[in-house]
């Protein structure tokens, strides 16, 4: 197993194994570096859905997404899923996958089966990297906070009319159920990483509603200038997919952004999404 990082804030590439034969030593490995780089990159995989499930299986319980389309025969998997005529795609805004429950989800693994010739990259952005790098008198004042995340205003009824297109993910079947979306989370502002005990910036701009004890008006401008900063290009790194590409990602310590950019053409992956446990504040 080899592994070479593209980026020094996040993500990593492992060349040299295959997902579906794992020893358990190589498995630790592979669990670490998750821990340790927050995303993980594979090439040319061959992953039935059951080897997709046994892989996640690994790294604890599946949860079985309130909101997406299923594979059939396979709830634990959910489609991700935008067709030539779609104008909207699916994770198109930096977010990380469900920040809106008590307990977030402990990671992703999307393996890809039909990508466009061009465009259809994901974008991660490492948060540990971008809280290390602010002054310290400010992380202290961000260790003191907590946030409020939600799903309602994303997959919720009044999100299900939005868009203008008709096209939209909520109005074509890809994503459904919206009155499951009820979920609001309090969580620490700076969590520590539950595997490594980084300290993590842990709000994103998908989910993220307002500081607890402040009103959504008055918590923008400071998280704004959160996002802004954990936006820079020096946080981040950019996977271009093949099929066959497995992405796996930490979903306490990096953000996403799938680019919607290869309108006319089909890209269809399979995720599967890991359940976590509570999130404690950092000490400092
Ligand atoms: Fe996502």
């Amino acid at each position: 197993m080899e592994i070479t990082l593209p980026s020094p804030a996040v993500g990593a590439e492992i060349r040299g194994v295959d997902l579906c034969k794992l020893d358990d030593a190589t498995f630790k490995q592979i669990e670490r570096a998750l821990g340790e780089y927050g995303a993980l990159f594979f090439r040319d995989q061959k992953l039935a859905p059951e080897d997709h499930i046994a892989f996640a299986e690994r790294f604890g319980e599946i949860n079985v997404n309130r909101f997406f389309h299923p594979v059939e025969g396979h709830p634990q998997i959910a489609e991700v899923l935008k067709e030539p005529d779609q104008k909207d795609n699916i994770g198109g805004g930096w977010h990380t996958d469900h920040s809106y429950d008590d307990e977030p989800a402990r990671c992703s693994i999307l393996y890809a089966h039909v990508i466009p010739p061009s465009g259809g990259d994901t974008l991660y952005a490492g948060l540990a990297a971008a809280f290390d790098a602010l002054s310290d008198g400010f992380k202290d004042t961000l260790r003191g906070m907590r946030a409020v995340h939600s799903s309602r205003h994303v997959f919720g009824r009044k999100a299900a009319t939005r868009g203008t297109d008709g096209l939209d993910p909520y109005s074509d079947g890809r994503i459904g159920n919206p009155d499951a979306a009820t979920q609001d989370a309090a969580h620490p502002v700076v969590i520590a990483h539950p595997d490594t005990g980084r300290e993590i910036l842990y709000v994103n701009p998908g989910f993220t509603r307002h500081f607890e004890g402040w009103t959504i008006e008055e918590s923008k401008p400071l998280l704004h200038q959160l996002y802004a900063h954990a936006m820079k290009p020096e946080f981040q790194i950019r996977f271009h997919w093949e099929p066959g590409s497995v992405a796996m990602w930490d979903n306490r310590s990096t953000w996403h952004y799938a680019l919607n950019d290869y309108h006319g053409h089909r890209r269809y992956l399979h995720r599967i999404t890991v359940e976590g446990g509570p999130l404690r504040a950092a000490a400092g």
